[in-house]
């Protein structure tokens, strides 16, 4: 093969192998329903501290994360000695804000423990009709666009033993726990089928506004997301790593090509 043939299998294949990689880390399967965008970002560490505070307070009454522990979780979403927290601090942290199931002597649970949840769920069959599914890896199955549209999707519908039903999941048994604070929306139409965005109206509003509320599921979407994939967090940066690796050998490599062919024409 001339030189100048592998020059250009070198100048063609590289950018294809480069685009290829980070098409890859980027892209997500489609769902048949039109889904909201969450916009996750977990650089952004506030969103991700706010989303486990809420999802501890709304959420963990019913959901475990039974793959997740506390001070793991902690540090991951910034609570570190890198941003300038004391291992007490942490501890303190994680004792207010996230730790309210209680060990069976009647203590807090301890910072490595478990993110379980203190119900039963032989009774939340029974009150829901349907078992409440652990959330540690929905980030995955359902994905965040779906977790998020899920979250803002609940309306009214007198129809159902909870007067609620959901854009995303038809006839879901989970309640609206943030229906207080979203306020209560009525489905105007599912125009457009399947791939229709069902258009929803608040027919009674909440205590927070709609951009509030949207703020409150992103944040505990995001850190849904997280959860679901920890190495994630690490997994980017090894990324972008080992392409710059690959830029710099690709210039040994080169150099070596052009040191070996030079004589020979
Ligand atoms: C009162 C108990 C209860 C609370 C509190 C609760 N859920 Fe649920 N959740 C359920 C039940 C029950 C289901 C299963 C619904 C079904 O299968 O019909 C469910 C299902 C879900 C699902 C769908 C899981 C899947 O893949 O099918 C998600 C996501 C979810 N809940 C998120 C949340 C979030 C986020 C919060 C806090 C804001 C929350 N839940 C609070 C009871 C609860």
């Amino acid at each position: 093969m001339s030189n100048s043939i592998r020059k250009w299998i070198f100048v063609l294949i590289v950018p294809l192998l480069v685009f290829g990689i980070l098409g890859s880390v980027g892209g997500g399967a489609g769902h048949g329903v039109a889904l909201q965008s969450a916009n996750v970002n977990f650089d952004d560490k506030a969103s991700m501290q706010r989303g486990a505070k809420y999802f501890q307070n709304y959420c963990s009454g019913c959901h475990s994360l039974r793959f997740s522990r506390f001070n793991r979780v902690a540090k991951d979403i910034g609570l570190n000695a890198e941003n300038g927290f004391s291992e007490d601090d942490v501890k303190t942290l994680i004792n207010e804000n996230l730790i309210f199931i209680r060990d069976a002597e009647g203590k807090k649970v301890k910072t490595g423990s478990l993110m379980k949840t203190a119900y039963n769920s032989k009774a939340a069959a029974q009150a829901f009709g349907a078992s409440v599914p652990d959330l540690s890896l929905v980030g995955r199955s359902r994905g965040a666009d779906w977790i998020y549209s899920y979250l803002n999707g609940f309306y009214l519908d007198p129809s159902r033993p909870t007067g609620m039903n959901n854009t995303v999941f038809k006839d879901v048994g989970m309640p609206h726990v943030l229906g207080n604070l979203q306020g209560w929306q009525t489905l105007e139409h599912s125009e457009g089928g399947e791939h229709g965005v069902p258009k929803l109206t608040l027919s009674k509003p909440g205590s927070m506004t709609g951009a509030e509320y949207d703020k409150l599921t992103r944040d505990i979407t995001n850190f849904l997301a997280y959860v679901s994939e920890p190495a994630q967090l690490s997994r980017k940066m090894y990324g972008i790593f080992t392409l710059l690796f690959l830029f710099v050998l690709f210039g040994f490599a080169y150099a070596l090509s052009k040191e070996y062919w030079k004589d020979i024409h």
